[in-house]
């Protein structure tokens, strides 16, 4: 009786934990922060490419400290598009950019939305070069 009485313990002990894990799993819940960098296409009808559109504001907003030699604190260059794709790869490159926090870049404020939305019609659009 003494053994029953614990095998079903053990049993119940089991199923306890077994719902326990399965009701806190993970995948269940909705995830309260579905996506924190969302792709966003602000201009479907134009094909957005580095040399034609990105370039130039990056080169204007950017270089005077993300370029060899760095200045000004500057971590990485953006000369090119293969240092600027290795930012975007390597470094927080749109959250920087979309950022309305400290952190935002250029330090002396946001760019104007219209420029970061070409920024961002270009990653939609594939980081074509
Ligand atoms: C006045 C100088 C200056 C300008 C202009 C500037 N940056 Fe920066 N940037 C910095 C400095 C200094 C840091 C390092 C400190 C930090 O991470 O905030 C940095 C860091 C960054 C980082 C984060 C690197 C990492 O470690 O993840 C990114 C991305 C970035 N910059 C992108 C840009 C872009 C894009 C522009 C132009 C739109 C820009 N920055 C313009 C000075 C500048």
């Amino acid at each position: 009786m003494r053994t029953l009485l614990l095998n079903n313990l053990i049993l119940l002990f089991t199923l306890l934990c077994f719902g326990c894990s399965s009701g806190s799993d993970d995948s269940g819940n909705p995830d309260p922060d579905p996506d924190p960098d969302p792709i966003t296409n602000p201009n479907p009808n134009k094909t957005t490419t580095y040399t034609n559109d990105v370039k130039a504001i990056l080169d204007d907003q950017c270089l005077q400290c993300h370029t060899i030699p760095l200045a000004q604190g500057a971590p990485f260059a953006m000369r090119t598009y293969a240092e600027t794709i290795n930012a975007i790869n390597n470094r927080e490159f749109f959250l920087r950019i979309k950022s309305t926090g400290f952190n935002v870049m250029p330090p002396e404020g946001r760019l104007p939305q219209e420029t970061i939305d070409i920024i961002l019609d270009w990653e939609a659009d594939g980081l074509i070069e």
